[in-house]
Order: C-alpha cells, then sequence, then structure tokens
C-alpha cells in the first residue's frame, strides 16, 4: 500500500498571475495499491466518469511516460480539499496520479520529472508547485523548462478562507480575461509583486494591503463572483493585513495576524445575510508539500 498526502493551494496571490502560489494545511490523501486486474477509483465523486477524473487520467499519462503499467491498481481517496473553488483540488489530484504512479512504478521519476510532467497536465505551475514542494513557491515557465524558488515567509500570519458553496471552473474564469494590457497595468503588477514578496518574507505585514491589488485577474474574475467586491471591501474596513481571489477563484482569500480570533466571528456575521452560503475555513501554511508513506 502506498499512502500519498498533497496539500491544497493558493495561487496568484493577488498580483502574482499564474506565477506564485502556496500551500495550505488541508489535504487530500491517496492510498494506492496493486490489485489483479483493472483500474477502481473509490471515494471522489462517483458520478465523474473514469476518463474525466484527473487522478486516473495523470496517473495513465504517468504510465505511458515510464513505459510500463501494473495489471490493476486501485486507489481510495479521502479528499478534503474543496473541488473548484480556486484552492487547488486540482494540482492535487493531478500529483496524486503522477506520484502514485510514479511509486507503484519503482520511482523512475525524480521530483523535478514529477513536476514537470504534473505542469504539462495542469497548464501552469503556479498550484503544482506549492503542493509538490510545499510553502510559498514562484515559478515561471522559460520554453520547455519550469524554474521554481521557495520563499521564505515570516512567522505570524494565517489564512482564512471565505469558500462558496457555488463552483467556478478555471475554463471559465480564464476566458473572461484580457489578451493584451497596458503598459501601466504591467507596472502595477510587477511593483506590487516585488514588494508582496519582500513583505511576506521580512514580516513587513503592514504593507501587505498595498502589495495585494491585482489588475490583471481580479476586477475581470470578480464579476463573475456575487458579492465578490462588497465581500473584499468589508473585509478590508475590518481591518484584515490582505485578501484577494484564491486561484481562479470563487474563493476569497483572507491573511490575518496568527493571534487574531475575532476576524472570523464578524466575517461570518456578515456572510450569513447573503444570499449565497460561504464556509469559513482557517489555514495556516504547509511546508512539506506531497508526503509519501
Ligand atoms: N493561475 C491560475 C489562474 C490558477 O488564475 O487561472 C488556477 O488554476
Amino acid at each position: 500500500m502506498i499512502n500519498i498526502r498533497v496539500p491544497g493551494t493558493s495561487a496568484n496571490i493577488g498580483p502574482g498571475f499564474d506565477t506564485l502560489g502556496l500551500a495550505l494545511d488541508i489535504y487530500n490523501e491517496f492510498r494506492f495499491q496493486e490489485i489483479p486486474e483493472g483500474i477502481e477509483i473509490q471515494g471522489f465523486e462517483k458520478e465523474i466518469h473514469l476518463e474525466d477524473n484527473l487522478i486516473y487520467t495523470s496517473m495513465m499519462e504517468t504510465f505511458r511516460e515510464i513505459g510500463c503499467r501494473p495489471k490493476g491498481v486501485r486507489v481510495d481517496v479521502s479528499a478534503n480539499i474543496p473541488i473548484s473553488r480556486g484552492l487547488g483540488s486540482s494540482a492535487s489530484c493531478i500529483l496524486g496520479g503522477v506520484v502514485g504512479a510514479n511509486e507503484l512504478a519503482g520511482s523512475p521519476l525524480s521530483r523535478e520529472e514529477i513536476f514537470k510532467l504534473a505542469t504539462k497536465i495542469e497548464g501552469h505551475p503556479d498550484n503544482i508547485a506549492p503542493a509538490l514542494f510545499g510553502g510559498l513557491v514562484v515559478s515561471i515557465m522559460e520554453g520547455d523548462r519550469i524554474l521554481y524558488n521557495t520563499v521564505e515567509v515570516h512567522k505570524g500570519i494565517k489564512f482564512i478562507a471565505l469558500i462558496p458553496d457555488f463552483v467556478l471552473s478555471t475554463r471559465r474564469s480564464r476566458e473572461v480575461l484580457p489578451e493584451t494590457i497596458d503598459f501601466q497595468q504591467g507596472i502595477n503588477n510587477i511593483s506590487r509583486v516585488s514588494l508582496l514578496l519582500s513583505a511576506l518574507s521580512n514580516g513587513r505585514f503592514d504593507l501587505l494591503r498595498y502589495s495585494l491589488e491585482d489588475v490583471l485577474h481580479q476586477p475581470y474574475r470578480g464579476k463573475l463572483i456575487p458579492n465578490f467586491f462588497n465581500i473584499l471591501n468589508k473585509c478590508w474596513d475590518m481591518g484584515v493585513l490582505g485578501v484577494y481571489l484564491s486561484g481562479a477563484g470563487p474563493t476569497i482569500m483572507c491573511i490575518v495576524e496568527e493571534d487574531d480570533e475575532k476576524f472570523k466571528e464578524e466575517i461570518g456575521e456578515y456572510l450569513e445575510v447573503l444570499e449565497d452560503n460561504w464556509d469559513i475555513m482557517e489555514l495556516h501554511m504547509d511546508l512539506d508539500g506531497t508526503r509519501i508513506g
């Protein structure tokens, strides 16, 4: 039996579109075992056809890459990361499938090769990198290479995820983005993402407020999420250190001080009167990434 644990993630982090992502302490767990024949995936949404299941397709892609496959595989999944909410559920299933297949085949792929294959399947690296390596990770695609580096985050903050009861697919949420941006918008995001990384690494959390503003995706995607801008403004008014759209949404991620016990309760009261249901989850950064065994 092979046990694999993959964390959820929060990508983009304001201005770091398709570049920044951090791992969170919410996990999908996958138990792989060889069986005499067939492929069985248990514990995941039953209505999804096997061919559309990311664990299955990622596992098969990995067996193709490696050039061997066992006669049969059973995967038992304990899924805790909400699906299609901007918390890296897809990246987690892709990594579960790739890492599981690699382990069953005797681990021929290195971590770097796993990263490359999983990113090829996902299409961009910003969720895969933190889910695999843990922590806050910067990643870029350079031709067919993917470069990444982890950034140490100063102690003192935690994350409060506001998760609505409706889904938003990454495809839909990418369709609304502009094809071109102007020079000033480029400067806006470059300057803020630089400030953001410096503030997170040396603990100048007072600067998060100024560094999280994004003009590349949030203004467009926010319109797909009922009350997005009202909730964002409310969070700022309540004194959060930072707030941004997590990944492609619809989850809204707040950054607060580690010892803040008030915000969760107060934002809960505000969200309760809105027409959609919003779950509130307190999360911390995960530093382990994908763990085997
Ligand atoms: N960077 C990606 C996006 C993350 O915003 O579309 C979601 O997969």
